[in-house]
C-alpha cells in the first residue's frame, strides 16, 4: 500500500484525476470501478474537465460502480445510478457502464449477475474507493467476517446518520444496499482510495496501521498488492508517520 498526503482536497483530486489518466492513456478500453459519495466529486469534475480539453477519450472505457441502495429505482435522485449519471457519465463520451439494481425482482440473481458481468468484462483495472467513518469500503460494513462476493448488505447505523444529509429525513436513507464484495473489490488489478477530511482520520489510522479484521474492512487492501492511498492532511492526521 503506497500512501501519498496532499496539501488539501484539490491536490488529491488532481492526483486521483492523474492517475485515471495514466490508466486509460494505457489502455484505451480499461474496465474501471467507480464509487459514489462526496470523496470522487472533485475527482469527476477534473476528469470531465480532461475530457473537454481533448486529452480523456472515454469512448471505449467500461465502468462498474461498487454499490446502490436497495429499493431506489434508477431515476431516484438519491440513487447512485442517478448521482453518476450528474457528476460523470452524462458530461463524458462513455458507452457502457454498469450499476448493479436496487430494484430487480430477484435481488439475489442480481447480485450473482453482477459478479458475472464484471468476470465477462475481464475484471476491473482500476477501482476507486472512498472509505466510510467506520472503514467500510463499497457498502461491506464491518462484520465477523470479508464477505465475498456481491452481496445485499444492511447498512450500518453510522453509515445512515452519514447519508442522512442526502435525504430530507433519516427514515427516508434506505436501510439496504447492493454493494460489490471484499473479494470483487480485492480482484481488481489496482486499487486507488481516497480520503479527505479530519472525519475519515480514525477509518485510515486502523485502515494502515492497525490490524487486518473484518471490523476495520478498509485494512484487507494491505494484502492487495497493488493499492495507491492519496489523503489530505486532515484525513492523514492520525497516522504515526
Ligand atoms: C460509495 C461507497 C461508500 C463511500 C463511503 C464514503 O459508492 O461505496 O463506501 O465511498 O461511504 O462516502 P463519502 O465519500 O460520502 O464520505
Amino acid at each position: 500500500m503506497i500512501v501519498h498526503v496532499f496539501e488539501n482536497a484539490a491536490q488529491v483530486a488532481r492526483a486521483a484525476a492523474a492517475l485515471f489518466t495514466a490508466q486509460i492513456l494505457k489502455k484505451p478500453d480499461s474496465v474501471l470501478g467507480l464509487a459514489t459519495g462526496s470523496t470522487p466529486i472533485d475527482t469527476y469534475q477534473e476528469l470531465i474537465r480532461l475530457h473537454k480539453d481533448g486529452i480523456l477519450d472515454f469512448s471505449r472505457v467500461t465502468t462498474f460502480n461498487l454499490d446502490e441502495y436497495v429499493g431506489l429505482p434508477a431515476d431516484h435522485e438519491q440513487s447512485y445510478d442517478y448521482f453518476m449519471r450528474q457528476q460523470l457519465f452524462s458530461h463524458i463520451n462513455i458507452k457502457s457502464t454498469h450499476l448493479p439494481s436496487g430494484i430487480a425482482p430477484d435481488m439475489t440473481q442480481e447480485c450473482r449477475d453482477y459478479e458475472e458481468l464484471i468476470k465477462q468484462a475481464g475484471g476491473i483495472d482500476l477501482q476507486l474507493l472512498g472509505i466510510g467513518n467506520n472503514g467500510h469500503i463499497g457498502f461491506n460494513e464491518p462484520a465477523d467476517a470479508f464477505p465475498y462476493n456481491t452481496n445485499i448488505t444492511s447498512l450500518a447505523d453510522s453509515t445512515i446518520k452519514a447519508n442522512r444529509r442526502f435525504f430530507t429525513s433519516e427514515d427516508e436513507v434506505p436501510k439496504t444496499a447492493i454493494s460489490m464484495g471484499i473479494g470483487t473489490i480485492m480482484e481488481a488489478r489496482s486499487i486507488l482510495l481516497l480520503a479527505m477530511g479530519e472525519g475519515k482520520a480514525d477509518a485510515i489510522l486502523q485502515m494502515v496501521e492497525g490490524p487486518i479484521t473484518p471490523r476495520l474492512p478498509a485494512s484487507i487492501l494491505r494484502s492487495h498488492p497493488s493499492v495507491t492511498v492519496l489523503l489530505d492532511k486532515a484525513a492523514a492526521s492520525k497516522l504515526s508517520c
